[in-house]
């Protein structure tokens, strides 16, 4: 299993699609409904059915399981957010990252972009 946090149209969900193929589910998840809705265009034309895809914001993953995911990807997640709201977004990633998983974070330069270490550890 794997997760889009922040996906926008879904750039990278696709890429992420083609590698898990349809074994293994591909959430992505953004706030933006008209960014999802490009995504979910995109993946029915190319015919990717194993992306499960929510309009959400990324401190609410209900909708996904503890410790159930391998991979996170948040490319330009967090310095799109106020810093305060980092914090509930970190913790929803360790809850639904398996023990052995990994987490993908980059944030661009700019004014929301300072991630306090212990949100990077
Ligand atoms: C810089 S874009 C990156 C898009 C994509 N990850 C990429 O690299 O092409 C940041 C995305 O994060 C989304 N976003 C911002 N705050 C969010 C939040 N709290 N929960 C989920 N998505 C959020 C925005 O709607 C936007 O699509």
């Amino acid at each position: 299993m794997v997760a889009d946090l922040g996906c926008g149209p879904g750039f990278f969900t696709l890429a992420l699609a083609e590698c898990v193929r349809t074994e293994r589910r591909a959430y992505a998840v953004d706030m933006d409904e008209k960014a999802i809705q490009a995504l979910e265009k995109k993946a029915d034309k190319r015919g990717y059915h194993s992306i499960e895809a929510h309009v959400s914001s990324a401190h609410n993953l209900n909708f996904i399981k503890d410790r159930s995911v391998d991979f996170i990807l948040a490319d330009g997640l967090l310095c799109s957010m106020a810093p305060q709201q980092h914090e509930a977004v970190v913790e929803e990633m360790k809850r639904i990252l398996k023990p052995n998983g990994l987490i993908y974070l980059k944030v661009a330069r700019g004014p929301r972009s300072y991630m306090k270490k212990a949100e990077w550890d």
